[in-house]
């Protein structure tokens, strides 16, 4: 039997290898290598009990540190799991440090690559997800493509074979879930939520949080715009609203602050709230999956066909601004299938075992 090593780290990293898990493990020998950015339980552990997805085989426990330091380390962890199992192909997903040193790792050993989101771009440099995912797309033998519109992206840097559009894992995931959940309107309750009675909000980009300014910017729209608020915060974003002093700032009556709460949880909140206030790749995706209207706290996107739709507003992190967009935002009448039909695991899956 051949062997496959996912490489995974964060949150959205084990939404995404869920499906891929279910789909390969029967015709190959599948090992999760957990490189350990991600610890908390709300950060990881919760994923694969939620999701059925196997345990890996190894934690690196990396853990959170510089990114020059945390990407070397795994590097040089994952060198010697690579060593040892010989896979026959390595997969990478989305655009985490998590995914750079599996990108670097495996093909420093000329060991086969395959990129799972490949080709999405910012065209922000400053972003070290746009770092990530360049070097990943450049150094990976399979890319695979949500959307025709990162094809292009990737075609445009002269990378030229084995693209394979295939739409997005995470509408497999989020089918999957929506399955095995039950009970929306029991959660609302227990929160005092009513259907589309409130936003929800995640911020965690760096480019978003770690600056006091920005930070306190959208802490503010929150707190002028005359909504209920949801906000489950991310640990980096409550390390640094406690840095900068603004958490009092949101221990107001209608905001509801949480911990990261669990991925069937979130969508839950996602499916039923009037709109969603992110920074995030991957609730960017999930709002348009769910037709819940997105306003992204950024300057850019690397998911433009939802903006281009109508789903999604860029609003950058101005006060007045997202406060503004907020209060005048309409759903938008019409609606395409963009990512897929929900069974891209099953067209990587068909590639890759032509690929081996
Ligand atoms: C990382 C990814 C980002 C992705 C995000 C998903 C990089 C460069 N960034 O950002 O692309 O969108 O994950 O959530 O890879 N922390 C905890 N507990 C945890 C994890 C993190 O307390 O379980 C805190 C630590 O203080 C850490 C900070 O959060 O320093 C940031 O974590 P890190 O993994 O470095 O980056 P993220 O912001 O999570
Ligand atoms: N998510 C979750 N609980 C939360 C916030 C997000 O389960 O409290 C899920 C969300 O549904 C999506 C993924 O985490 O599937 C997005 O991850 P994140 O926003 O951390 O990273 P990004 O997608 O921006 O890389």
């Amino acid at each position: 039997m051949k062997t496959i090593v996912s490489v995974i780290g964060t949150r959205p990293q084990f939404i995404k290898v869920a499906p891929i898990a279910y789909s390969l493990h029967k015709r190959y020998h599948h090992i999760l290598i957990h490189t350990g950015q991600h610890y908390d339980y709300q950060m990881s552990r919760t994923f694969f009990k939620e999701l059925d997805i196997p345990k890996p085989e190894k934690n690196l426990g990396i853990a959170s540190t510089l990114h020059g330091e945390q990407t070397g380390r795994m590097l040089i962890r994952l060198e010697q799991v690579l060593l040892k199992e010989k896979p026959n192909l390595v997969i990478i997903y989305g655009d985490t440090n998590s995914t750079l040193a599996g990108a670097l790792a495996a093909s420093k050993l000329h060991i086969p690559v395959a990129h799972i989101e490949a080709g999405m771009r910012s065209y922000n440099k400053m972003m070290p997800e746009e770092q990530n995912r360049i070097i990943a797309d450049h150094l990976s033998d399979i890319c695979f493509c949500s959307s025709s519109i990162s094809a292009n992206n990737l075609r445009k840097e002269n990378i030229k074979r084995n693209i394979y559009i295939v739409g997005d894992v995470m509408l497999d995931t989020l089918r999957y879930a929506v399955k095995k959940t039950r009970n929306d309107a029991a959660f609302l309750k227990s929160h005092k939520l009513a259907l589309r009675g409130y936003i929800l909000v995640t911020v965690h980009r760096a480019g978003n949080v770690d600056h006091k300014e920005r930070l306190a910017s959208i802490v503010n729209a929150l707190n002028q715009c005359n909504k209920k608020v949801v906000f489950p915060v991310h640990p980096r974003t409550r390390n640094n609203l406690k840095k900068f002093k603004l958490l009092p700032r949101l221990h107001k009556r209608n905001i509801l602050l949480l911990e990261p709460v669990s991925y069937m949880n979130m969508l839950k909140l996602e499916k039923s709230a009037e709109m969603i206030l992110t920074d995030s790749g991957g609730v960017q995706k999930e709002a348009y999956f769910l037709k819940t209207p997105c306003v992204t706290l950024r300057e850019e996107t690397e998911w433009v066909e939802t903006v281009k739709n109508g789903w999604n507003t860029l609003v950058g992190t101005n006060t007045k601004t997202i406060v503004k967009i907020i209060s005048g935002l309409k759903k938008p009448s019409h609606y395409l299938p963009l990512y897929g039909n929900g069974k891209a695991s099953a067209k990587i899956t068909n590639v890759i075992n032509r690929f081996l």
